[in-house]
């Protein structure tokens, strides 16, 4: 395995705690600096309070990658996609992470704890690490989101 070893950054509800726990080792087995945002048991709390901690910071530039996780991954997809520059992929399989790398240069991995199991997941990280954005027109098509983050109040 080839992977980049910037930090991560990383976040869950309840419903994905026990898959943040299984990743968050992983990560630090193989070297990698975690910066974990919660939450930190399996009691119940709102979603959009550790996607917003993760999806602005990512947002702001302060963490080039990072990974959220609810019981489905939608309602967290929902929430990081809000913010400007995150470009967040519900991928619950190895194909959708695979693209969402060479295609959309992907800076968020979202997944679902109730919909996939640990070793999947772990599969679909690495996957995700160690796929490179292929630039070209994929680049120029990534541009147009920076454009209409600025300009979306005159669209017609
Ligand atoms: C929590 O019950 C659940 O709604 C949440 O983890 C997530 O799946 C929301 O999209």
């Amino acid at each position: 395995m080839n992977l980049n070893q910037e930090p991560i950054i990383i976040g869950s509800d309840h419903a994905a705690y026990p898959l943040k726990q299984i990743i968050k080792t992983w990560l630090i087995d193989n070297n990698f600096q975690v910066e974990d945002k919660g939450t930190d048991s399996i009691e119940s709390v709102d979603y959009p309070d550790y996607g917003i901690k993760v999806a602005s910071l990512i947002s702001k530039g302060q963490f080039s990658r990072g990974i959220l996780l609810c019981g489905t991954g939608l309602g967290m997809s929902m929430v990081a996609n809000r913010f400007a520059h995150v470009r967040g992929a519900l991928c619950n399989n190895l194909f959708s992470a695979k693209m969402s790398r060479q295609h959309n240069d992907a800076n968020l991995l979202i997944m679902g704890g109730r919909v996939i199991g640990d070793i999947l997941a772990l599969e679909i990280i690495k996957t995700w690490l160690e796929t490179p954005f292929e630039g070209g027109r994929h680049q120029q098509r990534l541009d147009k989101f920076d454009k209409f983050d600025k300009f979306d109040n005159l669209l017609d």
